[in-house]
């Protein structure tokens, strides 16, 4: 069973394709993570975000088992990535090494924004996780403050505004909902009502392999 989970930045999507995949036996591709180590090298070597060729270069050179995670999920990191996630070039880059995790023998849990759409169209259960910008925005600030990074509110709401519009807005692979995927509010769930919500709508849709 392939689970296709997208959604916008701190919209629970990451939480519930981990409690998927641990409830499902599967194993979990958060994608965003392959656009954050991308970004890391270019930030690592001085590059411009914007160099396609250099972004290219740093995006076929990961590997998926060396992701420092720790370090790659700072809000600094994050809206880098959006920049180097717009290059329709890197995003090719990636299409390979994340098909190859979906079609793994086992199944798969992804993750990401183009999951549903680009990455896994025939996905046995698609859902797309949105929340409201404002609940996005008080909980990634939680997020951040948790990790000891200064997070203000108003800051970090425009950070998440700026991305969606810009994550919305690019020509390759837009974020946006497949048009058999089912949406998922989590505005007002706490993180196991929001799971329990996210299985229900596997059960229901997905068909088994
Ligand atoms: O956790 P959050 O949603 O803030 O970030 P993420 O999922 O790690 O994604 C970081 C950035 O990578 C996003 O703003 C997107 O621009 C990009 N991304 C993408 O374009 N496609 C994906 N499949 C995953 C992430």
């Amino acid at each position: 069973m392939i689970i296709a989970i997208d959604g916008p930045a701190a919209s629970g999507k990451g939480t519930i394709a981990r409690r998927l995949a641990q409830h499902y036996g599967l194993p979990h591709l958060d994608t965003g993570l392959l656009y954050r180590a991308t970004a890391r090298v270019l930030l690592d070597q001085g590059e411009r975000l914007d160099d396609a060729e250099r972004a290219v270069s740093a995006a076929r050179g990961l590997a998926l088992t060396d992701f420092e995670e720790e370090r790659l999920r700072g809000a600094e990191i994050g809206e880098a990535a959006s920049v180097v996630a717009a290059i329709p070039a890197v995003r090719a880059a990636l299409l390979e090494t994340q098909r190859a995790f979906a079609t793994q023998a086992s199944g798969a849990v992804l993750d990401g924004r183009d999951i549903g759409t680009v990455i896994c169209p025939d996905a046995n259960a698609k859902l797309f996780v949105t929340a409201r910008p404002e609940t996005r925005a008080q909980r990634r600030a939680l997020e951040l403050r948790g990790r000891g990074e200064r997070a203000d509110y108003a800051d970090v709401l425009a950070d998440i505004l700026r991305r969606d519009e810009r994550d919305s807005g690019r020509s390759s692979a837009p974020l946006v909902a497949a048009s058999d995927a089912i949406l998922l509010d989590t505005s007002d769930l706490d993180v196991d009502a929001a799971v329990a919500a996210a299985r229900a709508i596997v059960e229901k849709v997905g068909r088994r392999l």
